[in-house]
């Protein structure tokens, strides 16, 4: 039993190691090749794991979850400045500059001017504003029902980004919220995956 036991916290160890292994190989951007292959028909769940850009502390998750009423977003931030910021999906899933430019502009698959999240004619990715409390923590969650893992305006693969300034949801076509000072990918997840604690 007791010889079991061992054999069994051994594998478990391999298993371990060989996963740390592949994550710290992968390089940002990149998509491992597994993803590629999986029916993106059967995703109800993404996450994106959000990284300060380069002279910023402002990292966190963002969960995409989809239900009858819509896409809920769950995001939860720390190290950000007190106050409004803009929060937007960007059309790619590239957080490689250092200022997350990369990123590229507004999610806007269907041509719209950019706009606030209740505005008829708006980006798909205007998220609109999130505010960060005195101790730099922002928790937010809200259903948005423009958002969607199907199709030509799934959001699987398109990156999030947090600004420096609040978005005026007036100026074309970013909505004036400034730098970048966190960057995500939004990548499917398992239906179990909460980052709620
Ligand atoms: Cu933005
Ligand atoms: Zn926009």
């Amino acid at each position: 039993m007791l010889k079991k036991l061992k054999w069994l916290l051994l594998a478990l160890l391999i298993v371990g190691l060989i996963g740390l292994i592949g994550c710290t190989k992968e390089e940002p951007g990149e998509e491992p090749a597994a993803e590629e292959t999986m029916d993106t028909m059967d995703v109800t769940k993404a996450v994106a794991e959000m990284q300060p850009t380069e002279g910023h502390e402002a990292s966190g998750t963002v969960t995409f979850t989809q239900t009858d009423s819509g896409m809920q977003v769950v995001a939860h931030f720390e190290g950000v400045p007190e106050g409004e910021h803009g929060f937007h999906i960007h059309e790619f899933g590239d957080c490689s500059a250092p200022d997350g430019t990369s990123a590229g502009g507004h999610f806007n698959p269907t041509d719209m001017p950019h706009g606030a999240p209740d505005d008829e004619e708006r980006h798909i990715g205007d998220l609109g504003n999130v505010t960060a409390d005195a101790d730099g923590v922002v928790d937010v969650e809200f259903v948005d029902e423009n958002l969607t893992f199907e199709g030509e305006n799934s959001i699987l693969g398109k990156g999030v980004i947090l600004h420096t300034d609040s978005d005026d949801y007036t100026t074309q076509p970013t909505g004036n919220a400034g730098g970048r000072i966190s960057c995500g990918v939004i990548e499917a997840a398992d239906e179990g995956y909460s980052n709620s604690q």
